[in-house]
């Protein structure tokens, strides 16, 4: 199990940055490897920037998008066009911007009756996707983005919740954690995270310092993204210099 590698970047335009390039590097090795790239999208604020970069022509030139398979690792239940939807925030600063066939973006089909019908048909999209069934062992996606919520809370894995717990499942619904907005989800488990080739989580901002202090040294793995420890992959932090203030002896850069 490797140790994270943690790197922190002056500001949040450097971070950005920063996630924009190891993701486009991470799509180059994954077409050269096996002809696609399979990327789960994190929701939240924090990663607004990096999408909008990916978008800007200097980048957007250098990319293969038919060769991108787009896929979210939790959304909220609401509908695709409310500006709470993950999928919405996604559409507005990349995928409308760049030739990403749309047969290659897998929303969650939050038009079902609820959370758990949602979560079991987007189990069912991706299992299809990658040739499997559902009750197979979760799919290596090559690179899993997240964020990191106050409480500790990723993607939408929250505190006290039976998702936490869940062993097969790739996705599953949950009530809301205490983080707005107070809606249902749809969130990946552990399993499916955990299979990711590489997961980066992007986190800034002086408001996740406290949080981050926490959770980086965390003796017992008690914030749910503790439990993301990828089993056969890779693991970064990419943190700015304000959310990593509290972090001791770690380096910039
Ligand atoms: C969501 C996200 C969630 C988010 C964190 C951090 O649906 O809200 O998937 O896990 O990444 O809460 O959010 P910010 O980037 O807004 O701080």
């Amino acid at each position: 199990m490797p140790t994270p590698t943690i790197r922190v970047l002056k500001d949040s335009d450097e971070l950005a940055a920063a996630a924009a390039h190891v993701i486009i590097h991470a799509a180059s090795r994954a077409i050269r490897a096996r002809g696609c790239f399979t990327i789960a999208l994190s929701g939240g604020s924090t990663p607004e920037k990096t999408y909008q970069l990916l978008a800007q022509p200097e980048n957007a030139q250098k990319i293969d998008w038919a060769r991108w398979y787009v896929f979210f690792g939790d959304e909220r239940f609401v509908p695709l066009d409310d500006p709470r939807s993950n999928y919405h925030l996604a559409a507005r600063t990349l995928l409308s911007h760049v030739p990403l066939p749309s047969a290659n973006i897998f929303a969650v089909p939050t038009d079902l009756p609820n959370a758990a019908s949602a979560a079991s048909a987007y189990s069912a999209m991706v299992a299809k996707f990658f040739k499997l069934t559902p009750t197979d062992a979760p799919p290596r996606l090559d690179l899993i983005l997240l964020g990191l919520g106050d409480d500790g809370h990723t993607a939408s894995l929250f505190p006290g919740k039976p998702s936490l717990q869940e062993k097969k499942l790739w996705f599953t619904g949950t009530s809301p954690g205490i983080l707005p907005p107070p809606v249902d989800r749809i969130t990946a488990t552990f399993p499916l995270l955990n299979a990711g080739r590489e997961v980066m989580f992007l986190v800034g901002g002086a408001g996740k310092a406290k949080i981050l202090q926490a959770v980086l040294s965390a003796k017992t793995w008690q914030y749910p993204c503790n439990h993301v420890v990828p089993q056969d992959g890779v693991l970064l932090w990419a943190l700015d210099a304000a959310a990593a203030a509290g972090l001791p002896h770690i380096s910039g850069k």
